[in-house]
């Protein structure tokens, strides 16, 4: 019988694993440049971890077990609840902000489709320590540069923004507690994927008759695309005390917000966009999401404020924001955009080997090479010359080290120059020195 791999798992062939580290490789460069630190989590966890503290949706998602030591545990679906731990067990002596990045697989018992599989990476990106709308600016900023750095641009993609306090003033204004206004926003967090009969339905739950004129004026709301429509909206909305402060407050954080992610480069990206709330369970501010520029297909990346998981799970009082992008519907986008780059993994250079004696010579070369961190090969049989050849070809090596009798006896080992086809001895000992000259220009004194 031929086993197979469980649903919604890959596996990674050399084309494909090339191919994921071409995308770590992306991430991490990014996240360097705006000097993040990588740390890493435990894969298994505490069930209780993300039980409330991420949400109804993803707990009904969790691959969860009892351990043989009799413990609740679950794989982890998402890395903000076991980052929140780290930085809540440490915040008193790490310098703040804190700028961390990770990049790790997270499971999920979702149906596999387009977009979404069982096991799947993540690029986890936080800030935490920093409560000003300069942190959501830095990370929206890095997320573009993250997918800029595919060759994406505004054609190809946009960060949809949205606003968890604004929505909680607008649903006051609506005369909703704090109950009533989290269980509508639960509601308009489905509102793109939901029959609109079926939306009012669950808001006459809380709303009773008013269900469908509240919908409309909900519609209206995430219809705004626009700063000065928006903030015309919020300066109009019927606030009572407090409340008309933190209004024209929130209304001069967004315009931080804006301007910070116009002078970074990534104001072409924004598009205000109320309908995005986000299903996690700890949103408490800005929050935001990248969709291909369409809008079509599930998110890249989402993300936003967490105020107050930190001090949830028993660390103190620590602002926070972060995003996470995943590599699925990352691959999808570049695929369908042209962009997957073609990977050509061949090594520097093959060893033609001509008998017994040669192979002693071509392996002390080869074990010298590759100890400078050159990619050395050589065939592992003794084969004929024409058959070490076209494998060499196929393989695209860069250069042929031969090594046959004549060669041997001279003390020499020549050299092909597979991209002219032209050959030239060279002392064996001048090998090590010859290399990275050889790679860079070919030979001395040739013109590549
Ligand atoms: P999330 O929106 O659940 O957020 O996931 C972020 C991204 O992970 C999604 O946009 C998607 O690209 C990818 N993703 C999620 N589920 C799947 C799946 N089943 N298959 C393939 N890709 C998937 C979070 O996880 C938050 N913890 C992000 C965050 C970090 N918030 C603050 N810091």
């Amino acid at each position: 019988m031929q086993f197979q791999s469980l649903p919604g798992f890959r596996e990674f062939y050399p084309d494909a694993c090339a191919l994921r580290n071409h995308i770590f490789g992306q991430w991490k460069q990014v996240a360097r440049a705006f000097n993040f630190q990588e740390y890493d989590a435990p894969v298994l966890e505490p069930l209780e971890l993300y039980i409330e503290k991420s949400g109804e949706e993803i707990v009904g998602q969790l691959f969860s077990f009892e351990d043989r030591g009799g413990r609740a545990v679950a794989l982890r679906p998402e890395m903000t609840p076991s980052l929140a731990r780290l930085i809540g067990a440490k915040a008193n002596s790490l310098k703040r902000p804190i700028k961390w990045f990770n990049i790790g697989e997270h499971y999920r018992y979702e149906k596999p489709q387009k977009g979404r599989l069982r096991a799947f990476y993540q690029f986890n990106v936080d800030i935490f320590g920093e409560a000003g709308p300069a942190a959501d600016a830095e990370l929206i900023a890095l997320l573009v540069q993250a997918l800029r750095a595919f060759g994406l641009d505004s054609k190809d993609f946009k960060v949809r923004l949205s606003d968890r306090d604004l929505w909680l003033l607008i649903l006051t204004a609506e005369g909703l507690d704090e109950d009533g206004s989290s269980t509508v926003l639960g509601i308009i967090d489905k509102l793109e994927r939901t029959a609109r009969e079926q939306t009012v339905e669950k808001l006459a739950q809380v709303l009773g008759d008013g269900a469908a004129a509240f919908l409309d004026r909900i519609e209206e709301v995430i219809a705004i695309r626009d700063f000065d429509a928006l903030s015309a909206y919020i300066s109009n909305l019927s606030l009572e005390g407090d409340g008309a402060e933190q209004a024209k407050q929130r209304l001069d954080d967004w315009k931080a917000l804006l301007s910070g992610l116009k002078s970074s480069g990534a104001g072409d990206f924004i598009h205000i966009d109320l309908g995005i709330v986000r299903g996690l369970a700890y949103y408490t501010g800005f929050v935001f999401e990248a969709f291909e520029a369409s809008g079509e297909g599930r998110a890249l990346a989402g993300g936003g404020r967490y105020d107050a998981l930190v001090k949830k799970l028993g660390g103190p009082e620590m602002s926070a924001v972060g995003f996470a992008m995943g590599d699925v519907t990352l691959v999808d986008l570049l695929d369908s955009k042209k962009r997957l780059p073609s990977y050509v993994q061949s090594p520097d250079f093959i060893a033609i080997i001509g008998g017994t004696e040669a192979r002693d010579a071509a392996l002390g070369d080869a074990a010298l090479l590759r100890s400078m961190g050159y990619c050395v090969d050589y065939p592992l049989k003794n084969q004929g010359f024409g058959k070490q050849f076209k494998e060499a070809n196929q393989k695209g090596a860069r250069f042929a080290l031969i090594y046959g009798t004549d060669e041997l006896a001279k003390g020499v080992v020549k050299i092909r120059d597979f991209s002219t086809g032209a050959e030239q001895e060279f002392p064996r000992e001048a090998l090590a020195t010859l290399a990275q000259e050889l790679l860079a220009s070919g030979f001395p004194g040739t013109e590549l």
